[in-house]
């Protein structure tokens, strides 16, 4: 490769045609002058010419000094974007005490920008739904001793006043009954809302509470030509709070046998694969417009008001119940079947 007639460094004398050389103005120029180099660098690499050795180590060290900055410039673009998403996805999964906060640096350009402002909007969620939390459950504590005296002053009233009032007393105790329940509710949601680390947990024998849920929820089904059945096993228990253990798969089970058609049955099947279990609640009903899956787990969220009256309920339900498996690390979600009726699909962590 290197010209023997030449000393290390000088360019040779290019020809058309010559490779890497700069083209000359008289066009090809075959035969004339010694041979010339095929390769030519800039006089301060030239002698690379005469080592080819040095000549493929210099080309190694330069592939994997590029290869290093543009990793480093990737990583540099990227990883902030990676720890934006991470956080988005964690806010949207309810947990709002996410910040990103040093974590991008103090970076002054538009990505440290983005990552201030979603701090904001973060902390600005955080602060409005504490607030509604705590109104609602201030409001709902304070209903609770007005609803007490009134459940008295009603004792009393049925055993002063003459026999035509009692179709009315009747009435106000089914509605303060409610009201009592409705309350009860909200204070469960709230309390979940704050998840369940402060609660006291256990080890939750899974199948036990199915099992007990499934028989009280067939005799209710029974009177109306229904059943429901129990199929699967967790066959390992869970880790958590039963009470709300509880509350979740019944408001669930309930809605199911609620909300079946007269005369046909609901499947609740459990399965389990490793670090986790599956419990699935399928009823033969109406289901659920496909707009509606989602917000049917939002609080007094109800379908059609119409069709839900005859039920009696309040919309809490199945907001209990997502916040209860959430509050556990799992999670729920529903479905239409293609035969007509809703199948309710509930992950828990084992
Ligand atoms: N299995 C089901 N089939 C059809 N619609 C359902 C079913 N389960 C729930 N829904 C719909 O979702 C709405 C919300 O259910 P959710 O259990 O939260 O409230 P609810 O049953 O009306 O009242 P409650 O607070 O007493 O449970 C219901 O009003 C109903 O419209
Ligand atoms: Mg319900």
């Amino acid at each position: 490769m290197g010209s023997p007639d030449r000393p290390p460094g000088q360019p040779p004398q290019s020809r058309p045609g010559d490779r890497g050389g700069p083209p000359g103005p008289q066009g090809p120029h075959e035969g004339s002058g010694p041979p010339k180099p095929k390769w030519w660098l800039p006089p301060p690499f030239a002698f690379l010419l005469d080592e080819p050795a040095e000549l493929v180590l210099v080309l190694i060290a330069a592939i994997i000094t590029g290869g290093a900055v543009c990793y480093w410039l990737a990583s540099y673009l990227t990883g902030p974007l990676q720890k934006l998403r991470t956080a988005t996805r964690r806010l949207a999964d309810g947990d709002l005490s996410v910040r990103l906060g040093g974590s991008l640096g103090n970076r002054r350009d538009e990505i440290g920008q983005l990552g201030r402002d979603f701090d904001r909007m973060a902390e600005r969620l955080d602060t409005l739904m504490t607030a509604e939390r705590r109104l609602l459950r201030d409001v709902s504590h304070e209903l609770r001793s007005p609803l007490a005296r009134l459940s008295i002053a009603l004792g009393i009233a049925r055993q002063t006043v003459n026999a035509g009032c009692e179709r009315a007393l009747d009435r106000i105790q089914y509605e303060s009954e409610r009201v009592n329940e409705l309350i009860e509710q909200l204070l469960t949601l709230t309390r979940l809302e704050g998840g369940i680390e402060g609660s006291q947990k256990s080890l939750v024998d899974v199948d036990d509470l199915l099992g007990h849920i499934v028989q009280d929820a067939d005799f209710e089904a029974r009177g109306r030509g229904g059943r429901v059945r129990l199929t699967g096993g967790a066959g390992a228990p869970v880790k958590g709070v039963a009470e709300m253990l509880r509350r979740a798969f019944e408001n669930i089970i309930r809605n199911a046998v609620l909300y079946t058609a007269a005369g046909t049955g609901v499947e609740v099947s459990v399965q389990s694969r490793p670090g986790a279990i599956t419990v699935s609640v399928r009823d033969h009903g109406p289901g659920v417009p496909e707009e509606s899956l989602v917000a049917i787990f939002r609080p007094f969220y109800r379908v059609d008001e119409g069709r839900d009256h005859r039920t009696g309920g309040t919309g809490l339900g199945l907001a209990i119940a997502e916040r209860a498996l959430r509050a556990h690390g799992g999670s729920v979600r529903a479905a239409n079947t293609p035969e007509g009726g809703l199948v309710v699909t509930a992950e828990l962590p084992v």
